[in-house]
């Protein structure tokens, strides 16, 4: 071999064995070939202190996807290609034995008549380990499920939660208490179905709003404390909780999930391990799934039974356009390459009904030139929108739908994100656009406008007469409520934006016990649904901070209703 295993053979004596150490067979998730790697090079934390970045560089090794396998991005016997590759553009990157696939978005392959290699047996399968699944669980197991297994398609476990930067919302929580805010589920729930246009299934808007307290106190009680607390779009009070400091609230609970699955006993999280289909007995209850593993083949788990938490579908284009033909296809998205619909598609397979599947959110802030999306704190804390032409042309803190489309239809579809010294100091989000290398400055505005490509003297005069709407207290261009903050330097920066798909708010049609129904209401014995695979929560449109909010209080809903007619039987 000419890759990574030919060379540990050439320049260091390497046998099959030193690797392959309990004989050659390798499983799905390829632990065992891992820890081959760290026993010789130490974990990822000492290979990043081994191996620190260049300055201005990402350090593949100490990312923000945590604690991931050497192997989701050296392969030994192929191409390696850095898993980072597959949302990120970083041209510096280069990887040893290099060149290889790296993950892009794949449609559910046919495997439904393919005969299983083998079978097994578990109480309870959980397909997907985004939050909404590591929780589904973490609760079943608390109520005594011992047989549990996690399957997640990628090489690495977390989802579009891993991604999540903002935070979670909950009403009347013990940390709102603490910091004398007034709010209460009634609230959050008003906000929630109005923010989705009256169209949400109001019993489930009541659930994710009665039980979000609760939930952050489940995830405190078990280590994860998100006290810091902050207002988002279209709520009425500070609710979005994080971490404190102000850390991206994804990164945090997943590394925290990963770290409960791995000391809780019987629950097995299996990487490289797509379910391709649900298997159903002749009455049409699931009793288990048909698995796809990387190296095993395809092979069936029985269980009695199955939560799909397999979020949603922003990365597949052809079902994207099946269910919203006027985004055009060129449009990008936000989420992981493993965001295709699987759940949807599985469900629907197995008799459930779909709601709301034309309601795709977009946002209007990814960053031009990379996956990551700047949230509205940056415009909720001054920044302006302009165009190439250097005019404003949207009232900057309008809802999510109206500002893409307003986005879409400028110069090559993109626009800019105009603040100062004063936001980039306020929003700890910005500092990665600067760190990847996102941000153009100038120290006055026409020197902004000539080094990131907005005609530089209209620039000049919008910001100028912003500022005298500021002093005014009034927009008669847009009107902007709320209008306070002026950008008056020393330094001021663009950032080039544009739309991108973002959330799925249709998906299974799922009751308040997270069973998934037929499209008339009947309850899919042995199948449950939740997070982002789900609908009929957000109606039109989600209001940030409700999707993790969503994924741990219907998790914990699904674990605990799976674990009831578990122990049952
Ligand atoms: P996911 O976390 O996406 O997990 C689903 C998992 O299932 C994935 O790992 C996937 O690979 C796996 N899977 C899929 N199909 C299969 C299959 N067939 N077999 C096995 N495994 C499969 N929401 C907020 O509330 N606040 C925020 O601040 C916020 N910020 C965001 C920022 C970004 C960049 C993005 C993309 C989203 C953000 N969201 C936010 C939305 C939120 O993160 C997601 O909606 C939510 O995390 C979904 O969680 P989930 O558990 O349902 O799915
Ligand atoms: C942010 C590096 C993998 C999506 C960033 C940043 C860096 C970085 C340096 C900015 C600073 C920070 O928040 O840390 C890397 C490296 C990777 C990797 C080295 C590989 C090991 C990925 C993958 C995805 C992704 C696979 C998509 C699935 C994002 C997003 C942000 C981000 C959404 C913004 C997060 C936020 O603002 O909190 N990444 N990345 N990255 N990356 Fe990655």
């Amino acid at each position: 071999s000419t890759e990574l295993a030919g060379f540990h053979q050439s320049k260091v004596g390497a046998t099959c064995a030193s690797c392959h150490k309990n004989g050659m067979e390798v499983s799905d998730g390829e632990k065992e070939m891992n820890a081959a790697c760290t026993g010789c090079h130490g974990d990822l934390a000492a290979v990043a202190e081994k191996h620190p970045a260049p300055k201005g560089e990402p350090n593949p090794h100490a990312s923000h996807l945590g604690k991931i396998q050497c192997t989701a991005c050296h392969h030994g016997h192929e191409k390696s290609e850095a898993y980072c590759l597959g949302c990120h553009d970083f041209p510096s990157l280069k990887i040893p034995f290099g060149g290889g696939a790296k993950p892009v978005p794949t449609p559910l392959p046919d495997l439904k008549s393919a005969a299983p290699v083998r079978t097994e047996a578990v109480d309870l399968v959980v397909v997907g380990s985004g939050a909404a699944g590591f929780v589904a669980a973490m609760e079943a197991h608390d109520q005594g499920v011992k047989n549990i297994v996690i399957l997640e398609k990628m090489a690495i476990p977390g989802g579009n939660s891993q991604l999540a930067a903002g935070g979670m919302n909950a009403a009347g929580s013990v940390f709102q208490k603490a910091q004398g805010i007034e709010d209460n589920p009634k609230m959050m729930a008003d906000d929630t179905f109005k923010g989705g246009k009256n169209i949400a299934d109001r019993k489930l808007v009541d659930v994710l709003a009665n039980e979000s307290a609760a939930s952050i106190a489940w995830l405190k009680d078990r280590g994860a404390v998100l006290e810091n607390v902050a207002r988002g779009a279209g709520a009425s009070a500070p609710r979005m909780h994080g971490p404190k400091g102000g850390q991206a609230v994804g990164p945090y609970l997943s590394a925290f999930f990963r770290d409960q699955a791995e000391k809780m006993d019987g629950v097995d999280l299996r990487l490289n391990s797509r379910v391709v289909k649900l298997v159903q007995d002749e009455k049409g209850a699931v009793t288990g799934v048909l698995v796809e593993g990387k190296h095993s083949g395809v092979y069936r788990i029985d269980a009695k039974a199955v939560v799909l938490a397999t979020g949603g579908l922003g990365a597949n284009k052809a079902l994207v356009k099946h269910y919203q033909p006027s985004i055009p296809e060129s449009t990008k998205t936000s989420n992981q390459p493993g965001t295709t619909g699987d759940g949807m598609i599985l469900g629907e397979a197995a008799g459930a009904g779909l709601v709301d599947m034309k309601e795709i959110q977009l946002n209007p802030t990814l960053l031009v030139g990379s996956p990551v999306i700047i949230s509205e704190t940056v415009r909720g804390q001054g920044a302006v929108f302009v165009n190439r032409e250097g005019k404003r042309f949207i009232q900057e803190l309008a809802t999510r739908d109206v500002t893409s489309a307003a986005v879409s239809k400028q110069t090559g579809g993109t626009a800019f994100e105009i603040f100062d010294d004063n936001t980039r100091a306020k929003v700890g989000q910005l500092k990665a656009c600067f760190e990847l290398g996102l941000v153009k400055e100038g120290t006055t505005l026409e020197e902004l406008g000539k080094n990131a490509g907005i005609d530089p003297k209209a620039l000049a005069e919008t910001i100028k007469a912003y500022n005298g709407y500021v002093d005014a207290g009034k927009d008669p261009d847009f009107g902007r409520p709320d209008i306070k903050v002026k950008l008056t330097g020393p330094k001021y920066y663009a950032i080039e934006i544009t739309p991108a798909i973002h959330y799925a708010m249709g998906g299974l049609k799922i009751d308040e016990r997270t069973r998934v129904l037929t499209a008339d209401g009947k309850a899919i014995d042995g199948l449950y649904a939740a997070g982002e695979t789900t609908g009929g929560v957000h109606g039109k449109n989600r209001l940030g901070g409700n999707s993790i909010s969503e994924t741990i209080s219907f998790g914990r809903i699904a674990g605990d209703a799976a674990a009831e007619r578990i122990l049952k039987k």
